[in-house]
């Protein structure tokens, strides 16, 4: 496995439509794979593949334990509706107050290549929501009234100068108990 480079706001293909997947090699597995050792040293909950360069459909999540790979995502059903505070590998250090469905079922392939639906509430559910925006080449920024993105954008201009290739490269925690303490997706 590998930990992959994260592209950070103004990478180009975060703004960009990703591509169903025919089939869930080999390579796509490992991908899969990598995905998620890159979500955990970072600490996220969620990534989705464009947040690592690439235009498939695929997201990986994991919240309490309960590891989701899902390839093609649809959502079947969404409802409720609560705020909460989300962030993202991709725009690290700004967060905002999102409103999204409380549970959320959605269907898909897992790694296996097995159709599969995942249904999920509360943060999972948020986080599930969050990935597959991305996919749509959405970030949470988008979802905020506009005094709101003002102030995160604000926040962003400082932070990005960090950033100057627009990837974010990831090291391995070197605590792994102080893992799944931040919340970004
Ligand atoms: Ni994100």
């Amino acid at each position: 496995m590998a930990l992959l480079d994260i592209h950070v706001l103004g990478s180009p293909i975060l703004r960009q439509e990703t591509q169903r997947v025919p089939e869930v090699t080999g390579e796509l597995r490992r991908l899969a794979d990598d995905m998620l050792e890159t979500m955990h040293a970072a600490k996220g909950i969620g990534l989705a593949a464009p947040q690592v360069g690439r235009r498939e459909r695929l997201f990986v999540a994991e919240v309490e334990e309960r590891k989701i790979v899902l390839f093609n995502p649809e959502i079947v059903l969404a409802e409720g509706k609560a705020k909460g505070e989300e962030g993202c590998l991709s725009i690290p250090e700004v967060y905002g107050d999102v409103e999204r469905a409380t549970r959320v079922v959605m269907r898909g392939v897992n790694a296996q290549g097995e159709s599969v639906e995942e249904e999920a509430t509360a943060l999972l559910a948020r986080c599930m929501l969050h990935e597959l925006d991305h996919l749509d080449g959405r970030l949470f920024l988008d979802h905020l009234g506009v005094w709101k993105r003002r102030s995160a954008m604000q926040q962003w201009e400082r932070e990005k100068a960090k950033y100057p290739s627009l990837r974010r490269a990831v090291v391995v925690a070197k605590d792994l108990a102080a893992q799944h303490n931040e919340e970004a997706l």
